[in-house]
């Protein structure tokens, strides 16, 4: 192990991945009940980073019986909201001072540039723990007036139970916060199983979650593989809730493994988000943000702007822009501090991403910038930019997952709320126009749960974030996000 590290490596970092990882149940880190272990690889590199425990159904049985216990029976459901608001905001300032450190676990694990990880995914993840502290003691029901008289009746907040939260790998960090913050807002309990390509900043914060005085159990982190320890959360009798990002193919299976007990279900999934440039936008900041809005985090984004529309008279200019944009970009190692875009997380999407390009080729359309895997070792794909595409084709329609956007003109404005609307997917959308009643016009016209305005990928804890149609079920972040972790009792006394 640590063969792949090169020698600037944060000293911490090295010695986090110098041995293999434990998983954490019941307070405890431990090893797999069947004593193996996965290896998690280097994506600049291709080299193996780092050995882990390799959770399997036998983990889970045993984590959700640690949950079980700590929601039945454990000090955490005596604790009041303020205390446990207190501790969520001292883990968002333990992570807080490891920023640098966890920077380079996400930078190493998933390949993302370390000076990005930095900016975005750590002090993300922080206001998102900090935004849900808060929240701890604000959870309130509320008093009904009746139509019976001489009854008194109101309604409590309850936490769901044991949750089984299962993300992906393209934000590790901030999406293990972003499932986590609301759940222990709330009073639940967790078993996290984070993706089995990058499980090690989960599994660092989990040691921020013991420091920051969680009791045994609260929050129980599982690594493995999705049909193995995934789908034993899913389909566990004794979860009460199950909440997952990643693929809409596994959101479905997921949403029939919860049948068995019917556990509540949440869904953040897949997308290909209609980015819509006017004519009369501000093209200065149209053109960077939209090539932002696909480039960013590799295209490895839910929400990225990968089907752009541009209108007619501005079309071409727009795309030499973004194409310009799109050969500029420093493509190499994550910790190069030059570097603007790293490799993909793992062999399998760089295989997917250019059997997408290939396909867009054979089907007719042209890369006017990109259009291949770049460089010898690890698994990069250059930034690109297809246009002659039409809305039949697979890469139109299709998530890719990866650095490739398609172009697409307009002519009449009227035409393209119905194109924008036309996929089975309704994540993101994004306007850019001068106009501000045909900007809000069109926001209330597009079926997505997110819609930008003069920019793109704008997040806050604040905010809630989630789908329309196959995007997914449930809204995370923001107020909204508490209801996907309560329920509501209705109580009623006769006091007359
Ligand atoms: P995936 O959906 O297979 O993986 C996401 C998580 O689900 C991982 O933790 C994985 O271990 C788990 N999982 C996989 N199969 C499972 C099962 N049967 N039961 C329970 N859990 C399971 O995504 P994958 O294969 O890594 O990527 C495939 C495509 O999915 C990408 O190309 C992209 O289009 C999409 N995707 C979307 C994401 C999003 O943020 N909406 C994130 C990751 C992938
Ligand atoms: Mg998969």
């Amino acid at each position: 192990m640590g063969i792949a590290v090169s020698p600037q490596i944060h000293p911490h970092v090295a010695e986090f991945i110098d041995q293999p990882r434990k998983m954490l149940i019941n307070g405890r880190w431990v090893n797999a009940a069947s004593g193996k272990t996965f290896p998690t690889y280097n994506p600049a590199t291709g080299e193996v980073l780092a050995q882990v425990a390799e959770g399997d159904r036998e983990d889970i049985n045993q984590a959700v019986k640690a949950a079980r216990k700590a929601f039945d029976n454990g000090p955490w459901r005596r604790m009041t909201a303020s205390e446990r608001g207190r501790r969520i905001w001292k883990l968002g300032d333990l992570l807080e001072q490891h920023t640098e450190e966890f920077a380079y676990l996400e930078s190493l694990d998933n390949g993302k540039p370390l000076n990005i990880a930095k900016v975005a995914d750590v002090p993300l993840a922080v206001d998102l723990f900090r935004y849900m502290a808060g929240w701890a003691t604000k959870i309130e029901g509320n008093t009904i007036p009746i139509s019976a008289p001489g009854f008194l009746a109101y309604t409590l907040r309850e936490p769901v139970g044991v949750v089984g939260q299962i993300i992906p790998w393209n934000f590790p960090l901030l999406m293990a916060a972003w499932k986590l913050g609301p759940a222990l807002a709330t009073g639940c309990t967790v078993v996290l199983k984070p993706a089995e390509q990058t499980p090690l900043s989960a599994l660092r914060l989990g040691e921020l979650i013991l420091e920051a005085g969680f009791p045994e159990g609260v929050v129980n982190i599982v690594p493995g593989y999705g049909e193995t320890a995934g789908a034993a959360l899913a389909d566990h009798p004794d979860v009460d809730k199950v909440a997952f990002t990643g693929s809409t193919e596994v959101g479905k299976l997921i949403v029939h493994a919860a049948a068995g007990n019917l556990k509540k279900v949440s869904l953040e999934l897949g997308g290909k988000s209609p980015n819509v440039i006017f004519k009369d936008a501000d093209l200065e900041t149209a053109i960077p943000g939209s090539a932002s809005a696909i480039f960013f985090n590799h295209g490895q984004c839910c929400c990225a702007g990968s089907r752009l529309y541009v209108e007619k008279s501005v079309y071409d200019q727009v795309v030499e822009g973004v194409a310009e944009h799109a050969r500029k970009i420093k493509v190499g190692s994550g910790l190069d501090p030059d570097t603007q875009m790293g490799p993909l997380v793992s062999e399998e999407q760089m295989n997917r991403v250019c059997g997408y390009l290939e396909s867009g080729f054979s089907e007719g359309a042209k890369a006017v910038a990109g259009g291949h895997k770049s460089g010898g070792r690890g698994y990069f794909v250059e930034p690109t930019v297809l246009v002659d595409t039409k809305e039949n084709m697979k890469v139109v329609r299709e998530e890719i997952f990866g650095p490739v956007v398609t172009a697409m003109p307009f002519t009449d404005p009227e035409e393209i709320v119905p194109r924008a609307n036309d996929s089975e997917y309704g994540l993101a959308a994004a306007v850019w126009t001068r106009d501000i009643g045909k900007a809000h016009r069109m926001a209330e016209q597009l079926r997505a749960g997110t819609v930008w305005i003069n920019c793109y990928n704008i997040f806050d804890a604040a905010l809630p974030f989630g789908g329309y149609k196959q995007s997914g079920w449930g809204r995370e972040m923001g107020h909204d996000v508490l209801n996907l972790y309560t329920q509501t009792k209705s109580v009623c006394a006769r006091i007359a």
